[in-house]
């Protein structure tokens, strides 16, 4: 494996692609791995994207359902293309852990490049049937579309033991096979936000999964893994991370900062001149651990 990613050089994170699937493919052909982060407004999308153009990579931003539905997709969509007119990279813009074909369809129809249709809180038949429906709309049009199976621990979602998160290997191939999707999301022990000890990442899993199906895989819980762990999971398979909590939490902590310091003349755009700064910081802190 090592071997294989000592052979590419320069490691390049800034190529040009007809289409985002064309993007995918090579990547998990190369061994590279896409950047995504979560944003919420046009302010930590100015940091994802700047942090990305300065770095000199591609980069995909997410919106989460709530994001989504208080911007409307047709917005989130208009802001995405303002900043692609200043920016030499690709940014691609993508629905993050949508549980409603419908939603799906929206994000679809407003232009984004990738939509996820998370189905890996129902049976693996309802997962299947889900996914697939998003999967025969996005084809034609060309969007990209994100599967989930085995779970992403955080946020409500409780385990008890391994088997309650870890994909299981036939599942996947079934979820592959049954709807043709294009990237899948698996759970390997990862967690959403920050986890109080290391996750414990089931590499064999990885590796098994990403012998069996030749797709682009999908590292959630970004923001708890440690750069090693993000780095071994690339060289196996991974092809998009996703990392959310550290862009939002530092969005909010110097916002708050910074409001409290200013009081009642508390205004917009001098509160986000201060805080843009901090959040570009993290962007690239992460940014460089995936670009290694
Ligand atoms: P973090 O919030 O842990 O960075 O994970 C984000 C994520 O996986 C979104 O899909």
């Amino acid at each position: 494996m090592d071997t294989v990613i000592s052979n590419i050089k320069p490691r390049v994170y800034n190529n040009n692609y007809t289409s985002l699937k064309e993007l995918f493919v090579d990547y998990r052909a190369t061994k590279r791995c896409l950047p995504s982060f979560n944003v919420n407004d046009n302010y930590d999308l100015k940091a994802v994207v700047e942090a990305a153009e300065e770095m000199d990579t591609n980069v995909m931003v997410m919106t989460y359902p709530p994001v989504a539905e208080l911007n409307t997709p047709e917005v989130f969509r208009a802001l995405v293309d303002g900043f692609k007119k200043i920016s030499k990279n690709n940014i691609y813009l993508h629905l993050d852990h949508s549980t409603s074909v419908e939603q799906c369809k929206h994000a679809i129809d407003a232009g984004y490049d990738s939509v996820m249709i998370d189905g890996s809180q129902v049976s693996l038949k309802e997962n299947i049937k889900m996914t697939k429906a998003v999967v025969d709309y996005a084809k034609p049009r060309g969007v990209v579309v994100e599967a989930e199976i085995g779970k992403i621990m955080g946020r409500g979602v409780e385990v008890k033991s391994d088997n309650d998160f870890l994909a299981d290997l036939e599942e996947v191939v079934r979820l592959y096979e049954e709807t043709n999707v294009d990237i899948m999301a698996v759970g390997i022990g990862t967690a959403h936000g920050f986890t109080p000890t290391e996750p414990k990442i089931h590499f064999d899993r990885l590796q098994e999964i990403a012998d069996a199906i030749p797709i682009p895989l999908v590292l959630h819980g970004g923001t708890g893994i440690p750069d090693a762990d993000i780095q071994k999971s690339i060289k196996i398979g991974m092809s998009k991370i996703n990392i959310g909590t550290i862009v939002h939490t530092t969005y909010m902590k110097h916002a708050f900062e910074e409001i409290q310091k200013a009081g009642d003349s508390a205004y917009p755009p001098f509160i986000m001149k201060e805080v843009l700064p901090k959040i570009k910081e993290v962007v690239k802190d992460r940014l460089r651990a995936v670009n290694f």
